[in-house]
C-alpha cells in the first residue's frame, strides 16, 4: 500500500483535485476506492400478477409500452442505480421475493398489482423488510373501482406514486 497521498495542482480547478485524489485512493486500497467511485444502489423493481402483460393489457390504464422495453431502455439510464427486475403471477413467490432483498438489494420498487387490495401475507413481508420500499401503481386507482382505493402495502411503504404508468418507476428510481 502506498501512503495516502494528495497532489495539489494550484491551477487545477476543484474537480480535478477531486478526481486526483479518488485516483490516489484506487492505489492505496481497493476497498475504499470501490465505496467512493462506483457505489451504486441496488434497486429491485418487483411486478405481480398481470404486470406482465403491460403494454397489451387496457392500455388506457397501463399505456402501450411492455415492461421489458422499459427496463431495456431503463437499464442504460442511471449511471449510480442498478436496476433489476421481478415479476411472478403467484402470491408466494412475491413473498419470497421481498423477504429475500435486503439481502442482496438496497431498495424495492413494487407494484403487486390486484394483490395491494387484498394480501395481508404480501403486507406482512414489506412490513418485515428492513430497506426503502416505494409502492407503486400504473393506473390510478383513485379513479378506478372503489375496491383499488385502498392498498394494505401502503402504510409500510416509503411513499406511493401513482398514475403515471411506466413514469412512475423513473421517479421512483429518482427518488432514491
Ligand atoms: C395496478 C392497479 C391494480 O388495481 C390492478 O389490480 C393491477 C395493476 C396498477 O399498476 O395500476 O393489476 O397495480
Amino acid at each position: 500500500a502506498y501512503p495516502s497521498q494528495t497532489i495539489r495542482n494550484p491551477d487545477a480547478s476543484p474537480d480535478f483535485f477531486f478526481e486526483f485524489s479518488l485516483f490516489n485512493l484506487v492505489e492505496d486500497s481497493d476497498n475504499i476506492a470501490y465505496s467512493c467511485i462506483f457505489e451504486t444502489m441496488r434497486i429491485r423493481i418487483i411486478n405481480g400478477p398481470n404486470l406482465n402483460l403491460t403494454g397489451s393489457r387496457e392500455p388506457h390504464h397501463y399505456g402501450n409500452k411492455s415492461f421489458e422495453k422499459w427496463i431495456q431502455e431503463t437499464q442504460h439510464k442511471y449511471a449510480n442505480q442498478e436496476v433489476s427486475y421481478f415479476q411472478s403471477n403467484h402470491e408466494g413467490l412475491l413473498i419470497d421475493e421481498i423477504q429475500n432483498a435486503a439481502q442482496q438489494y438496497d431498495a424495492v420498487i413494487l407494484n403487486a398489482g390486484g394483490y395491494a387490495h387484498s394480501s395481508i401475507a404480501l403486507a406482512d413481508a414489506v412490513r418485515a423488510l428492513n430497506i426503502p420500499v416505494i409502492e407503486v401503481h400504473l393506473s390510478n386507482v383513485f379513479s378506478r373501482e372503489s375496491y383499488r382505493h385502498h392498498s394494505f402495502l401502503t402504510p409500510y411503504c416509503q411513499g406511493l406514486i401513482y398514475g403515471l404508468r411506466l413514469t412512475d418507476y423513473n421517479l421512483a428510481i429518482h427518488y432514491l
